[in-house]
C-alpha cells in the first residue's frame, strides 16, 4: 500500500462508479477473483429457510446465479446503482430473479426480506488474519451517508431477518494475465478515512479501462455499535469464516 496520502490527487476523478470497468468485469471475477460457488453455499447454510433475499450490489448477478443453481426457489431482489452492471445482471439471470436500479443509500421498496447479503458489494469486512479484528469496509465513502445506507437496509429487514456480509483479504498492489490480450492491475493508495483503489485493464495497446474507488474504513467495534443503534445484533462469524451476520431484533 502507498504510504502517501492521495485524497487531493483523487479528487479531479471520475471516482465511485463501476461504469469504467464494467465490461471487462466479469473476466476478471471468473478468473478466481472469488469463489463463487463456495459463496453461494455458504450463504445457503447462512439463510437456513429463508427465501426472501436482497443482495446489496448485485453487479452482474454471479453471486444470485450460484444461489439460484443451489436452489431455485430463492426470490432474489438485486440493488445496484450502476446501470451497466445491472444490465448484465438482467442478461445472465432474465425473470430468475427482480432488479431495482437504486442508490441503497436512498433504498426505497415496497417490501421487506427475510435476509439481506453483500458480497464485495455495498459492504464487506477486511478479513486481517485470525485473531485480529475486521474492518468494515463501505463502498460508500461518507460516514454519515453510509450508516443512512444501512439504516435503509434494516429498514427494509423483516424482524428476525439477516443480514451476511461477506469477509475479504486485504487489498494489494498487484497485475495478472486474464487473457493472452487483457492483464488487469490494481494498485491500493491509503487515505485518512481508508483507501483509494485503482482498478485498470491493459492490452499491448495501453489502459483500455480504469476506475478509481474510495473505500471508506470502519473499525469491527464502531461497526457493531452503530449495528445495535439500528436495532441489529452481530451474531458472529459463519463457521467457515467467510460472512459476518447480523440479526435483526
Ligand atoms: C465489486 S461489485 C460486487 C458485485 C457482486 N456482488 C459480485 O460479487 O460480483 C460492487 C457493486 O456494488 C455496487 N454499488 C456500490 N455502491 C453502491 C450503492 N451506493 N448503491 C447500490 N449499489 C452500489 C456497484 O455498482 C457494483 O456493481
Amino acid at each position: 500500500m502507498s504510504d502517501s496520502n492521495n485524497t487531493q490527487e483523487f479528487d479531479n476523478k471520475d471516482l465511485n462508479t463501476y461504469a469504467g470497468i464494467a465490461e471487462h468485469y466479469d473476466t476478471l471475477m471468473t478468473d478466481g477473483y472469488y469463489d463463487y460457488d463456495e459463496i453461494a453455499k455458504n450463504l445457503c447454510d447462512i439463510v437456513g429457510e429463508r427465501r426472501n433475499l436482497m443482495e446489496l450490489g448485485v453487479g452482474t448477478g454471479l453471486v444470485a446465479d450460484n444461489l439460484l443453481k443451489e436452489n431455485s426457489d430463492y426470490q432474489i431482489t438485486g440493488i445496484d446503482n450502476t446501470s451497466a452492471m445491472i444490465e448484465q445482471a438482467k442478461e445472465r439471470l432474465g425473470d430468475k430473479m427482480k432488479y431495482e436500479l437504486q442508490d441503497v443509500t436512498n433504498l426505497d421498496l415496497d417490501q421487506k426480506f427475510e435476509a439481506a447479503f453483500s458480497v464485495g458489494g455495498c459492504w464487506y469486512f477486511i478479513d486481517n488474519g485470525e485473531g485480529n479484528d475486521l474492518e468494515l469496509c463501505s463502498h460508500i465513502d461518507d460516514i454519515d451517508i453510509s450508516k443512512q445506507g444501512l439504516r435503509k437496509v434494516v429498514e427494509h429487514l423483516e424482524p428476525g431477518g439477516v443480514l451476511a456480509l461477506a469477509l475479504q483479504p486485504v487489498h494489494t498492489n498487484y497485475s495478472k494475465e486474464l487473457t493472452e490480450e487483457l492483464t488487469y492491475s490494481q494498485e491500493i493508495f491509503k487515505e485518512d478515512s481508508g483507501f483509494t483503489k485503482h482498478y485498470a485493464f491493459t492490452n499491448s495497446k495501453g489502459v483500455i479501462a480504469e476506475q478509481f474507488y474510495r473505500y471508506l474504513v470502519i473499525p469491527e467495534s464502531n461497526a457493531h455499535d452503530f449495528f445495535k443503534e439500528i436495532d441489529c445484533k452481530p451474531i458472529g462469524l459463519n463457521s467457515s469464516r467467510k460472512f459476518f451476520v447480523y440479526q435483526k431484533n
